[in-house]
């Protein structure tokens, strides 16, 4: 993955930096992203869509990982920030990330989360229900502030890995319902409302797709649709949204295409479409998350106890686990692995890689291919930039890693490892020893 290479001791490096240095300086274990991937996959969107000569906006959608840090780079690549919460918003803010290149998505945001967006003057809310439009109209009343807006659609398509089906009603959470009238109602109640500058529509058709049909054939059912509103209501959307979910390659399982091949495609489709319906090309807006981050992260963990269960399997244990990647737990997700300080010995031997967590299910990799591995050894888990740490928690009452960014021989601490004073930072002490007191 990336500048990974192997050195003359036999350990990994990364961004021009032996993880076991990494690994003694920022203790384990510690998540380590390669920024040079993170750039060349960001230039790689950008640079499709310039080749297509497509206006165009790539937002990071930074639900895959979120922190100051990686809000800035994301800035200067030139990224957009899809956030879905205040949190998201606030982090995007203390990043000083410019806030007309912010949208701001989520099928539940509060009233106080929408306020906030419009004190930032933050560049595009996604709307995503009937509630959020009564609550953005009124807000904008109030403040007599203009707003961009795109309504998130649920166009019936159901992509999944290798295939995809459509289906005459999705059955989501999220969005207006593309078949049904919702959409348009929505549009309705938008579209000529003071305050409100409509933009278009947006779908996310899912996540960690393979194929491009699916894409493609999302872009086109909404081409279609704002061909239609052109006819019926002489509206024009000036901007197309269609989400993020490019797949990436965790094992030799999986079977990505390069990027920007999605892009590229459903690029083709936007042009052939508005050519053909003489439609103004729409400015294209997509929110990779997964394929800017997963593989430009890596976590280093290290070795501790090792159990053999005779006939069955040898588990190693390693000094995180669901804590800081829920993913294998939660989704049944692959990693592949290796040892990162003895690189060039066999990886031939079947480890069960677990974490410390107490929970049976708290393994990261069913069937890891190891050397004969040791107490104290360094494990690289590959592939683990995206949902992790995220997804990360302190059950256990475990700390959260390191996160660590490397390029060019260089490494800075980007958020530090959590001590046990942050862990009990939220207690508050029992006030009184009798009970009935509160
Ligand atoms: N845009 C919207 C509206 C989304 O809901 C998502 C992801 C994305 C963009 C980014 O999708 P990506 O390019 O990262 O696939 N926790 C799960 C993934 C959840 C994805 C949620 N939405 C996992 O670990 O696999």
């Amino acid at each position: 993955y990336g500048t990974q290479t192997v050195n003359e001791n036999g350990h990994l490096t990364i961004g021009g930096v032996d993880v076991s240095e990494l690994a003694s300086q920022y203790g384990t274990p510690v998540m380590i992203y390669d920024t040079e991937l993170f750039k060349e996959r960001a230039r790689a969107f950008k640079d499709t869509f310039e080749k297509k000569e497509i206006r165009a906006q790539v937002a990071y959608a930074s639900k895959a990982f979120s922190s100051i840090a990686i809000y800035q780079l994301a800035e200067q690549q030139g990224l957009s920030l899809d956030v879905v919460s205040g949190g998201e918003l606030y982090t995007a803010v203390a990043a000083g990330f410019p806030r007309e290149r912010i949208h701001f998505h989520g099928n539940n945001k509060s009233r106080e989360e929408i306020v906030y967006a419009f004190e930032e003057n933050i560049g595009c809310i996604v709307i995503d229900n009937f509630l959020e439009i009564d609550m953005i109209k009124e807000i904008a009343d109030e403040r007599k502030q203009t707003m961009n807006v795109l309504v998130r659609v649920t166009p019936g398509i159901e992509a999944h890995t290798h295939d995809y089906i459509t289906t005459g009603q999705e059955d989501s959470k999220f969005g207006f319902d593309l078949k049904n009238g919702q959409t348009d109602q929505a549009f309705l109640a938008l579209h000529d409302h003071g305050y409100i500058k409509f933009l278009g529509m947006h779908c996310h058709i899912g996540s960690q797709i393979f194929e491009t049909d699916a894409f493609k054939f999302a872009a086109e059912v909404l081409m279609e649709r704002m061909v239609e509103w052109r006819k019926n209501y002489q509206f024009i959307c000036p901007v197309l949204n269609l989400g993020g979910g490019f797949g990436i390659r965790y094992t030799e399982e999986d079977t990505p295409l390069e990027p920007a091949i999605y892009v590229e495609e459903m690029a083709d489709v936007v042009k052939e479409m508005a050519e053909e319906c003489e439609y103004p090309i729409p400015e294209v807006w997509i929110e990779p998350g997964r394929s800017l981050v997963g593989d430009a992260g890596t976590t280093i963990y290290s070795a501790g106890s090792t159990k053999v269960v005779p006939g069955v399997r040898t588990y190693v244990a390693v000094d995180g686990g669901m804590s800081d990647n829920i993913r294998p737990a939660l989704y049944d997700a692959h990693y592949s692995s290796a040892l990162a300080n003895r690189m060039n010995e066999p990886h031939d031997q079947q480890w069960t890689v677990a974490g410390k967590c107490c929970e049976s299910g708290d393994k990261l990799i069913e069937k890891a291919y190891l050397p004969k591995v040791e107490t104290g050894d360094l494990l690289a888990v590959f592939c683990t930039g995206a949902y992790t740490y995220s997804m990360a928690s302190n059950y256990n009452r475990l700390p959260r890693p390191a996160v660590v960014f490397v390029e060019k021989g260089q490494h800075q601490l980007v958020v530090r490892r959590e001590t046990y004073e942050d862990i009990v930072k939220l207690d508050l002490p029992l006030q009184s020893d009798e009970k009935e007191n509160f």
